[in-house]
């Protein structure tokens, strides 16, 4: 893929000794999107942003950006501004001074660097904040200072780790969305580390989901979410997670608790394990004898914690006051909401989209 902006990893393998951080992993950037790499801790984003940076370089395979191999290019060499978790501000100069820094490094003249700052600044709305130390910030505002500084750059790639995991809940909501009204302004290609899965549903265009060095699933947050491709990938993304129920086979019709759900199963199957989204279970007076073991008060709605013959599963209410622990009632599901898995492999088995 070329154009500005877009990266390839090729079979891209990274080894520390006999530990394999990543197994060969590919994926194609597009020019000015924002991509996330989205796993649990462990699992190899980071490595994977280190080595786009240029600040690791791969045991085996390629790097290219804009069509052309970077793989033995160093960091200065690329064209890339990164921001880490912490923000890596120097404490004895002012915000100025920090945005500027870049700047300064690549012998501008003063009255550009001025210029370029205070445009920056006023991008992230840090602009009243000039002449404060980072020492004399909250949170929200060195993160902002850490993206100014990176912005005057202007490099072709964005590269973010963890960026907002530092902050509170409310100030992280409030720059996610700062966030990405910006790169939409900046047009810049954007690739963004997390272990957030709502961060990333609700900021990429597309994302990578890693598991233990393997990229397992590449999409749109709503494909990843409507369709995932494994076990594990529609375990981890979701909140509440998805209901992963193990189903008996009669008929060639997965049952749950001797109940046939509106599906068939594919031919030739072993075990299988149906997954429904708390958001779709329906509880009411048909399908599914079940208990409520627990409800969860969320303010606006809330989750049931429910058991049945064989199971447990989560519903999310609209009204949990409706609801009493120890109540019996039934579960049920619609045939676009289920998701069938192998239970040995698994896979996602082929069914109608949901
Ligand atoms: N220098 C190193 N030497 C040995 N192992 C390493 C080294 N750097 C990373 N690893 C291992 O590689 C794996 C992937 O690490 P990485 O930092 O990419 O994970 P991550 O997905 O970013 O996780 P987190 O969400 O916790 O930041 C981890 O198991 C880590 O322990
Ligand atoms: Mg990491």
């Amino acid at each position: 893929m070329s154009g500005k902006g877009s990266v390839r990893f090729q079979r891209v393998v990274r080894k520390h000794g006999d530990f394999i951080a990543l197994k060969g992993i590919d994926f194609d950037i597009r020019p000015g999107e924002f991509f996330a790499l989205l796993g649990p801790s462990g699992s190899g984003k980071s490595t994977t942003l280190r080595l786009m940076a240029g600040l690791d370089k791969p045991t085996e395979g390629q790097i290219f950006f804009d069509g052309h191999d970077v793989t033995s290019l160093d960091a200065q060499d690329r064209d890339v501004a990164m921001v880490f978790q912490s923000y890596a501000l120097y404490p004895h100069m002012t915000v100025a001074q920090n945005i500027a820094f870049p700047l300064e490094m690549a012998k501008l003249p003063k009255a550009r660097i001025g210029a370029e700052v205070a445009e920056a600044a006023r991008k992230v709305r840090i602009d009243h904040l000039l002449d404060r130390k980072p020492g004399q910030l909250s949170g929200g505002q060195q993160q902002r200072c850490a993206l100014a500084r990176a912005i005057v750059r202007k490099a072709g790639l964005f590269l973010l780790d963890e960026p907002l995991s530092n902050l509170d809940a409310k100030l992280r909501l409030e720059t996610r969305a700062e966030l990405k009204k910006l790169q939409r302004n900046l047009g810049v290609t954007t690739v963004y580390v997390t272990h957030d899965q709502e961060e990333a549903l609700t900021l990429a265009d597309r994302m990578a989901v890693f598991m233990e060095g393997e990229i397992v699933q590449i999409g749109s947050p709503a494909e990843v979410f409507a369709r995932p491709n494994s076990l594990d990938v529609a375990a981890f993304i979701g909140s509440p997670p998805m209901n992963l129920m193990q189903a008996e086979i009669r008929d060639g019709v997965p049952c749950l608790a001797g109940h046939p759900l509106p599906v068939t199963a594919p031919v030739g199957t072993g075990g299988i394990v149906v997954g429904v989204r708390p958001s779709a279970v329906v509880v009411g007076d048909s399908g599914i004898p079940c208990t409520v073991d627990l409800v969860e008060n969320l303010g606006d709605s809330g989750i049931l914690d429910l058991t049945f013959d064989g199971g447990t599963a989560r519903a999310r209410i609209g009204d949990p006051t409706l609801f009493a622990e120890g109540q019996r009632l039934h579960m049920s599901f619609a045939s676009r909401d289920i998701h069938l898995f192998d239970a040995v492999s698994g896979r996602r088995l082929g069914q109608d989209a949901p």
